[in-house]
């Protein structure tokens, strides 16, 4: 399956200064053990603002110019075809971890978003999410984090299907 996993503040800032604008614990502890034994797919501006690889999950970096400097063990595509290519032939979730151009980009192929409400407005913030793009999504299940945060899960409302979740319980 594809999933989009974010954080995002009231006024859906999700980005400041090419990072987060916050950093709750709960939430980093929550994000590790979603996308663990994974894949993870950022954009190149994220990667910039992680620096190394997500230990436990296959690292892909998405950048048309290839101007990024990463480890061998990470894996570097050039366009969102070759990403769903790759989740066809992969035993687990792809996890798309941003930032806010590469949600866009992908927003007419997520299945299932995991959306994390930071209770705050950020104030100068230089990265959003559009308005919209949850439209079509049904929520499904709601978690309480701590620290104010809630997680809300939704699945798109038309039954979108990239491919097989790893998690599906029908076999093959
Ligand atoms: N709150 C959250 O949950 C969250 C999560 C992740 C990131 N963030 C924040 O978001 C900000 C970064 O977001 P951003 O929108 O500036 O950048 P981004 O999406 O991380 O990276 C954008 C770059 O990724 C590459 N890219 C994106 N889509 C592509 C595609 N379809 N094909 C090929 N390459 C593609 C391009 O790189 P090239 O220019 O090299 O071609 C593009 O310039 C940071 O502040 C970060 O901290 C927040």
């Amino acid at each position: 399956m594809i999933i989009g996993i974010v954080a995002i503040a009231k006024n859906y800032a999700i980005g400041k200064g090419g990072k987060l604008p916050w950093r709750y614990p709960a939430d980093l502890k929550f994000f590790r053990k979603t996308t663990d034994g994974n894949a993870v797919v950022m954009g190149a501006n994220t990667w910039r603002s992680i620096g190394k690889p997500l230990p436990g999950r296959l690292n892909v970096i998405l950048s048309r110019t290839n101007r990024i400097d990463a480890p061998a063990e990470v894996m570097r595509l050039a366009c969102k075809e070759e990403v769903i290519e790759l989740a066809k032939y992969l035993n687990r979730d792809v996890f798309i971890i941003g930032g806010a151009k590469t949600y866009e980009e992908f927003s007419d192929v997520i299945e299932r978003w995991i959306v994390t409400e930071v209770p705050i407005d950020v104030e100068k913030a230089d990265v959003f999410l559009p308005i919209d793009i949850f439209d079509g999504f049904k929520l499904v299940e709601t978690r309480d984090l701590g620290d104010g945060l809630a997680v809300r899960m939704s699945s798109f409302a038309q039954g979108r299907k990239v491919r097989r979740s790893s998690l599906s319980k029908t076999t093959p």
